[in-house]
């Protein structure tokens, strides 16, 4: 396994490496460049480089709800369940340090910390599928609450109550 040794805020200094981490799966994730990092990170309340074996191994964007947040995903989740969620933007675990057990990790630390809001929330590509995260969040007990979208872009708007 895995250790996750920790979650680190981002810093300045970590811009460079997430927006690389963001470009190496876009399609996955939605675009960003620095000046939309640098706001996004205005709203999160939780954003962390995701540390393994002493390397970057990834990150991660949560925002409570209340936010300024402009991502159609997210005002759903406002729309549907108030202020009774906590919203997983994105993650990304570098292809080195996959499959072995570095997400889950990092869900059990989100997760516990959104125990207050009732649920975390979050999406994924359907069409086209991204297969690993669906995979990986149905073993985690996630269940489809919604979709948004449509043919060539639709995601799958995901729960689970904490
Ligand atoms: C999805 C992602 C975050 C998973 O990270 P990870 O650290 O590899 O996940 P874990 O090792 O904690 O996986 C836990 C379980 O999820 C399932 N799982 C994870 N990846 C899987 C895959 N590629 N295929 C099938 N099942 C998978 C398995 O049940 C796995 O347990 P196992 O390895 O003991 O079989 C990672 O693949 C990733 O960063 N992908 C690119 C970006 C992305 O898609 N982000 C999510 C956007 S919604």
């Amino acid at each position: 396994m895995a250790r996750l040794e920790v979650l680190r805020p981002i810093t300045d200094a970590d811009v460079p490496q997430v927006l690389r981490f963001n470009a190496e799966h876009v399609e996955l994730l939605s675009h960003l460049d620095e000046d939309r990092l640098r706001l996004l990170l205005t709203w999160t309340s939780r954003a962390d480089v995701i540390i393994c074996d002493g390397a970057d191994a990834g990150f991660v964007l949560v925002f409570e709800p209340g936010t300024a947040y402009d991502s159609a995903n997210y005002r759903w989740f406002s729309a549907r369940f108030g202020t009774e969620f906590a919203y997983l933007d994105r993650i990304v675990v570098d292809e080195a340090f996959r499959r072995r057990g570095l997400a889950s990790a990092v869900y059990d630390v989100v997760e516990a910390a959104a125990v207050d809001r009732g649920r975390l929330v979050l999406e994924v590509n359907v069409d086209p599928p991204n297969l690993p995260s669906l995979a990986f969040h149905e073993h985690r007990g996630y269940r489809e609450v919604g979709r948004l979208g449509g043919p060539g872009h639709q995601v799958s708007l995901m729960a689970k109550d904490l």
